[in-house]
């Protein structure tokens, strides 16, 4: 059968897809050391090939779901950040652990590795916006205000797997826990336990989906933190009343769905299932009839019906292959243009047979190492998360 896919239209961000040389703009700027193979060399395919069987059992590639189709050939597991955490952490055998997706989630892998096993990122300059929204100083300068306050005592700090190291030390240290989307509502459930507060960081969509979509709080219950206005922008007595205190950080990807967007599909396609990632804004994931995590995404898809469509809201390169692996459904991409995750799409054939056949020729490129004491802390909440009920 064909596939029904209709690529969304091309927009400017899109010529930043290559992820090669030197970029300034980006959160990191990094060069990638070393010469990179020419994108158009036809061998590409035959010498990652080569190089990953060279290699044998001493590595293991872990492939996020956003992540190119010419890349994902060669994971050994695809998964949403959960499952690559876990799975990070169940391969001590692995001499390398190449990480194909963004720099938070091979930090993740180093601390939840042993020391001796190396973890590496075939470019440096794969990082997230998201992660990028809560640097430590930020959210140490809100707790102090907190402390003044005198309501640390009946706070717990969440954070999304979607943040740095620093982050996640942080959370560790102050009695918390990590969370993905897939175990958000759980983690959610175990705070409330220990706490009458939450403090969400960095995605304020996710908590506010959430906390109101899944656990019944009002709106009026969640609190907007801005880390660029004095005191969070947020008076003593919001502060005081609210229970979940949300970060001002979002996904620029998953950001762009409108309501607009929704409304637009289910006139152009009557009968549409529309599904959403829950880092959507409050208002899509409301109109949207289904949402969840990306492996949720995937089972739905793989679970619908033949002939039924759907319109989804989450990164381009896993909606695509979605489509294209289901060509007796309908399933398009929500938004018109094109939304990749620009970082994930860094991570090139290019770079993955760079970082494969520089551990053949015996260098390690591009390790992603944690400082022992923040990877302690950070291991606290990241453990309280994969012990989580
Ligand atoms: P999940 O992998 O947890 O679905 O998160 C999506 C995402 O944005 C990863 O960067
Ligand atoms: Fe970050 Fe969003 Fe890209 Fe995920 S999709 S890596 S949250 S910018």
């Amino acid at each position: 059968m064909t596939s029904t896919w209709i690529e969304p239209a091309s927009t400017a961000t899109a010529l930043l897809l290559l992820g090669r040389g030197t970029d300034p703009a980006s959160e990191r700027g990094v060069d990638c050391p070393g010469d990179l193979p020419a994108p158009s060399d036809p061998d590409l395919v035959a010498r990652a090939t080569a190089a990953k069987a060279a290699l044998g059992d001493r590595v293991f590639v872990l492939g996020h779901h956003y992540q190119r189709d010419e890349v994902i050939q060669f994971a050994d597991v695809t998964g949403d950040s959960f499952k690559l955490a876990q799975q990070a952490a169940a391969r001590p055998d692995a001499e390398f652990i190449l990480f194909c997706g963004v720099h938070f989630m091979a930090e993740s892998a180093d601390i939840l590795t042993t020391p001796d096993q190396k973890v590496i990122l075939p470019d440096l300059a794969a990082g997230c916006s998201m992660a990028d929204m809560a640097v430590l100083g930020q959210v140490e300068t809100a707790w102090e205000r907190f402390e003044d306050l005198g309501i640390t005592g009946e706070i717990v700090p969440v954070t999304y797997m979607n943040s740095s190291a620093d982050i996640k030390g942080f959370v560790g240290r102050n009695k918390g826990v990590v969370c993905t989307s897939s175990n958000a509502k759980r983690a959610l459930d175990w705070s409330f336990e220990q706490g009458s507060k939450v403090f969400f960081l960095p995605d304020q969509h996710l908590g506010r989906n959430t906390a109101v979509l899944e656990m019944g709080f009002d709106l009026d219950d969640c609190v907007l933190y801005d880390p660029h206005k004095p005191g969070g922008g947020l008076t003593d007595d919001q502060l005081r009343n609210a229970r979940m205190i949300l970060w001002r950080g979002h996904c620029s990807v998953h950001g762009r769905f409108t309501l607009e967007s929704v409304r637009e599909v289910r006139e152009r396609v009557p009968g549409v299932n529309v599904l959403v990632h829950p880092e959507c804004r409050h208002e899509v994931v409301r109109a949207a009839d289904y949402v969840g995590s990306t492996e949720y995404i995937i089972k739905a898809l793989d679970a619908a019906e033949p002939g039924s469509s759907w319109a989804v809201g989450t990164e381009l390169n896993l909606v695509r292959r979605m489509a294209l692996a289901h060509p007796d459904k309908q399933i398009m991409f929500l938004d018109r243009a094109v939304c990749y995750c620009s970082t994930m799409n860094r991570i090139d054939l290019p770079h993955l047979v760079w970082a494969l056949e520089e551990l053949v020729a015996g260098r390690v490129p591009n390790q992603i190492t944690v400082d022992p004491d923040t990877a302690h802390h950070a291991r606290v909440a990241l453990d309280q998360m994969l012990a989580l009920p």
